[in-house]
């Protein structure tokens, strides 16, 4: 994960001087839109924004990563829109969905920041809603919600397969994240409206497309409330969501419950469990097939192992920092640090084969066990140790 500079909190900046009203110019509210090819949705999002919102009190900021002329279409329609139109159009798309958000964000001078995707699912008239519902609850959140009371998500779901992963995926994260959900019925709603000054954007480490849930559990908002929306078709165009973008969900997951160091330890769990197969696979080959002597098999299982995390670890763990170092520089620090402890597992598993006639297959287990901690510290503090960009 990369993390981006940050220029600053922006909570509580007091504008203007004390005893002086408030500009008449002030922006109440700015609606912030993530663009992602989109050029056939802009016209007619921006027709729909003009007619729900007052145009005098209203900015609106685009948050480009497209590859295709969407930003053009934007510049074009913004010449002749009465409500000024803001676009940043960014060279690398750094944390996504949500990066492209927290980078509007920052940019926004309203009272209130409205998040809404580009493609219609989220009705512009609901946006004066959520802003209203905002102040006159005294809130610093205020979620569109499908599945609050009048609510839905049915036409903007399509299909079975959709709906189960979008009501599995909302399910898991109010189980995981319940104490900062228990007002919250649509965590990963991409419509929601924020109390400026309760925004801390330097908090935020966004990945990925739920912006509202990272925005939830670090900023921590004091009241929040919902207003129910139906999620409606996509206007032009096709969802951006993939299944790397599950994946990405699943890692933000990760890294918001345990922290991102004890997310990279639990994935480099599985990735050493998963090696337990081809190392106690081929010192079974080894010994009990070939009938080789059980230290070298055991030596050479590990040597086919440790392949295999090196495999595992460089492409899934730490394929965002690999570029610190070649692949000699990797390929060979790791296999020393992966064999590295077979100056103590051999001795170790020596005493316990032939000093307390454990079984080969088990004191190898064991052997293993207890190497894992250890080489973990040594592989996050050292070979990949975090640098800034
Ligand atoms: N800048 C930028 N960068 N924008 C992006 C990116 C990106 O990498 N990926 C997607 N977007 C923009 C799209 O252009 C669109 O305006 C919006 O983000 C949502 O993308 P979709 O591809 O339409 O997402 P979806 O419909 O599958 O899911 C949306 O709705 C769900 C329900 O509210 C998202 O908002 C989900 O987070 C949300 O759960
Ligand atoms: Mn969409």
């Amino acid at each position: 994960m990369t993390i981006t500079a940050d220029p600053g909190p922006v909570r509580a900046t007091m504008r203007g001087t004390l005893g002086e009203l408030p500009v008449a110019t002030a922006v109440k509210q700015t609606v912030v839109v993530p663009t992602y090819n989109e050029r056939d949705n802009i016209a007619e999002l921006l027709e729909r924004l003009v007619a729900a919102l007052p145009a005098g009190t209203t900015e609106i900021v685009f948050v480009d990563d497209s590859t295709d002329d969407t930003p053009a279409v934007i510049e074009a329609a913004a010449a002749t829109c009465p409500i000024p139109v803001k676009l940043i159009h960014r060279e690398h798309a750094t944390g996504g969905l949500g990066g492209a958000v927290v980078e509007g964000m920052r940019a926004a001078q309203g009272e209130w920041i409205v998040v809404m995707d580009a493609d219609l699912q989220h009705p512009p008239s609901v946006v004066p809603t959520l802003v209203a519902a905002g102040q006159r609850d005294g809130a610093d959140l205020v979620v569109g919600s499908r599945y609050a009371g009048g609510g839905s998500s049915k036409a903007g779901l399509d299909g079975g397969y959709r709906r189960l992963v979008s009501g599995g995926s909302t399910l898991v994260t109010k189980v995981i994240f319940r104490n900062n959900l228990l007002q919250v019925s649509d965590p990963m709603s991409g419509l929601f409206a924020i109390r400026t000054s309760s925004l801390e954007t330097s908090e935020l480490r966004p990945l990925g497309y739920k912006i509202l849930l990272e925005l939830i559990v670090r900023n921590r908002p004091g009241r929040i409330v919902e207003v129910p929306y139906a999620f409606q078709p996509r206007h032009a165009g096709e969802s951006k969501s993939s299944l790397s973008e599950g994946f990405r969900f699943l890692k933000h997951l990760a890294i918001l419950r345990f922290g991102a160091k004890r997310a990279r330890m639990l994935v480099f769990a599985l990735i050493g469990v998963s090696g337990l197969l081809p190392n106690q696979a081929a010192l079974w080959f080894l010994h009990a097939v070939l009938g080789v002597h059980y230290v070298p098999a055991a030596i050479l299982a590990n040597l086919i192992a440790v392949g295999w995390n090196f495999a595992l670890t460089d492409t899934l763990l730490y394929r965002d920092r690999r570029q610190h170092r070649s692949f000699a520089g990797r390929i060979s620090r790791f296999f020393v640090l992966g064999n590295a402890d077979l100056v103590l597992r051999v001795p170790l598993l020596a005493l316990l084969v032939s000093g307390l006639h454990v079984g080969v297959l088990i004191a190898n287990l064991v052997t293993l066990l207890i190497s894992f901690v250890v080489r973990f510290l040594i592989l996050d503090g050292v070979i990949y140790k975090a640098r800034r960009p």
